[in-house]
């Protein structure tokens, strides 16, 4: 029988709600409604009171339009699932308390959700066959990690990044080349007319993979932002060379993220790649990724609109959850900052041998 699970996502700046169907435990997507908060653009960065109060105004009325899309109606809800954190707390506590009024006034059960959990349950939306075993590339605006997963719920950490997140860097050299914020979208654009040839930026922690010693799947962009921001400073037209700075500075990010990646899913000897979260809709990173595994290895990259926060990822991961019987009470409380259930650090594989090919 099919079953309906809700989805809510508050966690940062997009108020978002979504219907799945699930019919033997593949997930199909009935309707999605993101809403960007845009009040953000003009602090360069999200604000997270605002961030709170915009969710307050417009929940109610996502969640409504999500119903309607979806021709669904309340009582045709099976479950609720929300996004418990991590993310800004008071933003995460308008959809949990939105969520318990709803699973507690509907009689269903409510499931608890964390954010990095549900970006990996996004491509399995637009690949309903996919499941483990895949290396996963997680880059967003907040985090940067590789994962190993051998199952789901079963998450490796192989590493992450030691100080800014991928989209971070990607939107604080936005701001360096004069793009409002979030920037990751136009910095891609802008690369695209760039030349390849003008800036060579430093590739952080690219040499580990190699060295015995050091931190093959760590990653650090903060050295490569401040790289940045002196061929900025050293440019005497920085308007005219924003082209070749943006492409410069996407070329040394990507490639430390594919090497790694490719990395990863050869020494594990995964058969599958995935690149999840708002960095995941670069299509320069999955045309190089796949171009580095042809042959070797597939690469699974969900549509732009699953990548960026979603609720339809929130309420597949819910799914597959509720589908083991996990519930959660209605004393759940939304959480700033928790590993993602289930991660335990990758020790054997942490220093694979290097791989030549
Ligand atoms: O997953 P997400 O929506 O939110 C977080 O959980 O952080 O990711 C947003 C991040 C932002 O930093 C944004 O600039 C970046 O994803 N992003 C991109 C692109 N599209 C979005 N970064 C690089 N290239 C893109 N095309
Ligand atoms: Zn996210």
């Amino acid at each position: 029988m099919a079953e309906h699970v809700l989805g809510l996502e508050t966690s940062c700046d997009e108020t978002s709600a979504a219907l799945i169907e699930t019919r033997d435990g593949r997930p199909s997507l009935r309707s999605l409604v993101i809403l960007s908060q845009d009040v953000h653009r003009i602090f360069g960065g999200v604000v997270p009171e605002l961030a709170s109060r915009e969710h307050v105004r417009t929940l109610d009325l996502v969640v409504h339009r999500t119903l309607d899309e979806a021709g669904l109606g309340w009582s045709d809800v099976s479950a609720v699932a929300v996004t418990a954190g991590p993310g800004l707390i008071g933003a995460l506590l308008v959809g949990v308390m939105y969520a318990k009024g709803l699973a507690m006034s509907l009689g269903r059960p409510l499931i608890g959700v964390h954010h990095h959990e549900g970006h990996l349950f996004a491509p399995g939306l637009s690949e309903p066959e996919l499941s483990p075993p895949f290396v996963a590339l997680l880059v967003s605006g907040g985090h940067t990690m590789l994962l190993d997963v051998p199952a789901w719920g079963d998450y490796r950490l192989l590493g992450q990044t030691l100080d800014d997140a991928a989209g971070e860097a990607f939107d604080k050299v936005g701001t360096m080349l004069g793009l409002p914020y979030p920037a990751g979208a136009a910095v891609e654009k802008l690369a695209r007319d760039g030349r390849a040839d003008r800036y060579t930026f430093p590739r952080p922690m690219l040499k580990d993979i190699a060295d015995p010693a050091g931190k093959p799947y760590a990653f650090s962009f903060s050295g490569l932002k401040t790289a940045v921001l002196r061929a900025v400073q050293a440019s005497d037209d920085p308007v005219r060379d924003r082209a070749d700075l943006a492409r410069g500075f996407q070329d040394a990010a990507i490639e430390v993220l594919v090497e790694k990646t490719a990395h990863a899913t050869l020494s594990l000897g995964r058969p599958q790649t995935m690149i999840v979260g708002g960095v995941a809709c670069n299509r320069a990173l999955a045309e190089r990724l796949t171009e580095r595994l042809t042959g070797k290895a597939r690469v699974i990259v969900a549509p732009p609109r699953l990548n960026t926060d979603n609720a339809a990822m929130i309420a597949a991961a819910g799914a597959w959850r509720l589908a083991r019987g996990e519930r959660s009470g209605l004393d759940l409380e939304p959480f700033d900052w928790q590993p993602l259930p289930g991660l335990q650090a990758a020790t054997s594989t942490s220093h694979p041998l290097p791989v030549t090919s």
